[in-house]
């Protein structure tokens, strides 16, 4: 388990607690809309962090061609049947000598609460996007995550609780969610970035915040700044 981050309820649970049966009856919620809106027709795309599928099935059936990285074998294992080339790998150390038009980091990845380890994904999607080509994150907001709160509908809930705010800037939080009976907790510990933070760690990877996909400022696309360095070998 990664520091701070935790998850019960059935079933295997990845390291960062989030939990394989879960996301497998889990579908996209408008998500692949606004990614495929935001990149060209049959899109080169490296997903990071891509747990079971739920967004890869969507952009592969949009004509996108996807390799779909996850540190967890038992996530990989539920995407390898897509008929995608998957890669069990943390992100940090991913280093596949390739370029894509696309790097899609979601799930709030970027919010991981360690300054370094967020430098060490950024600069992962620095070193596989091609010049000109599109990163894409997805960012906690302010205010995302404000306890108690409580969505859902009669088959889906998600409760926020226990939210902690930490003395270096960080929070954590609890996410219970249920779906039709069955119950999953994690414990998760991010960081909000302000924009001069995350602009600042984008450069540090070689990158450059050039838009916001959506108002809130949720979904960020950033490109190489300058020309591609030479990926080491
Ligand atoms: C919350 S799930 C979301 C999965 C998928 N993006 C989705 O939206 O359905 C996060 C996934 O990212 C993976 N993950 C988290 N941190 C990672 C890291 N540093 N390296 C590789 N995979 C990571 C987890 O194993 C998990 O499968």
């Amino acid at each position: 388990m990664r520091v701070g981050q935790g998850g019960t309820g059935p079933g295997v649970h990845t390291p960062d607690g989030s939990a394989v049966a879960m996301y497998e009856v889990s579908s996209a919620r408008g998500e692949d809309e606004l990614i495929g809106g935001a990149i060209g027709a049959e899109s080169s795309i490296l997903e990071l962090g891509c747990g079971t599928g739920r967004i890869t099935r969507p952009l592969l059936a949009l004509g996108h061609q996807v390799v779909a990285v996850d540190e967890s074998a038992d996530m990989v294992a539920r995407v390898a049947p897509l008929g995608v080339e998957t890669v069990c790998s943390t992100i940090g150390d991913l280093r596949l000598e390739r370029r894509f038009d696309v790097v899609l980091m979601m799930s709030f990845l970027i919010n991981v609460a360690d300054d370094g380890e967020r430098l060490r994904l950024l600069e992962t999607c620095a070193r596989h996007v091609r010049p000109g080509g599109s990163v894409l994150l997805q960012q906690e907001v302010p205010g995302h995550r404000h306890a108690p709160a409580e969505m859902g509908d009669e088959h889906r809930r998600m409760v926020v609780s226990d939210v902690e705010d930490l003395p270096d800037g960080s929070q954590a939080a609890t996410l219970t969610h249920t779906i039709d009976g069955r119950t999953w907790s994690q414990r998760i510990l991010t960081k909000n970035l302000s924009e001069d933070h995350l602009t600042a760690q984008l450069t540090e990877a070689g990158l450059r915040l050039t838009s916001y996909l959506t108002p809130d400022r949720m979904w960020i696309k950033a490109q190489l700044d300058g020309p591609a360095p030479t990926n080491p070998s």
